[in-house]
């Protein structure tokens, strides 16, 4: 009876002893995929930052130039913040190429060759196109910043957050412009 019990707590002692190692290992995978996620958009967040230089230069009202232009600085400074996570995660800012934001970018550029310059509809074409790069940023950082919470990197995870939050209020201003100028003034063109 006694050495089967002892077998019992043998056996138990190694499943919990593997348990943890597996767990230890996971968590290691992960950071190791959120790593190569910061790379991703540490790439796509400088390639933002060339259109929107683009799309400022295209656009025509104010509203949209001078939102975009804020915008730009924002982007630069979300970038910094990039770099001060690559720091806290013990690496050096490195870039992956991504599909996804150029193909977006790509898709921003050929609605100016499709519009007009100087026209309102030019404009609307350029929030639809931008609008497009905040919702793919607000998908990547929203994602993020929870993996960052599971993995505890509660520093990472706070810097995600606010580069979020500036995704979604560049987002709610864009609707802004086109709601209140953009495209009643597109309408009557
Ligand atoms: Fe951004
Ligand atoms: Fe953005």
């Amino acid at each position: 009876m006694a050495t089967k019990n002892e077998n019992k707590k043998e056996t138990s002692t190694t499943k919990s002893k593997n348990q943890s190692k597996f767990s230890q290992e996971d968590a290691g995978k992960l950071t190791e995929f959120l790593i190569e996620e910061f790379k991703d958009i540490y790439y796509a967040e400088n390639e933002i930052l060339k259109g929107l230089k683009k799309m400022e230069a295209a656009a025509t009202s104010k509203e949209l130039k001078s939102g975009i232009n804020a915008h730009y600085a924002q982007t630069q400074g979300q970038i910094k913040r990039l770099e001060e996570i690559f720091s806290l995660m013990g690496q050096k800012p490195a870039k992956k190429k991504c599909d996804a934001i150029d193909g977006i970018l790509k898709e921003g550029e050929s609605v100016l060759e499709d519009t007009e310059e100087g026209t309102m509809v030019r404009d609307v074409a350029i929030i639809l196109a931008s609008q497009k790069v905040e919702h793919y940023e607000i998908a990547t950082y929203g994602s993020l910043a929870e993996l960052a919470k599971t993995l505890e990197l509660y520093e990472v995870a706070k810097i995600l957050e606010e580069t979020l939050h500036e995704e979604k209020s560049t987002d709610l201003s864009l609707t802004d412009v086109a709601m209140m100028s953009v495209n009643p003034k597109a309408k009557a063109e």
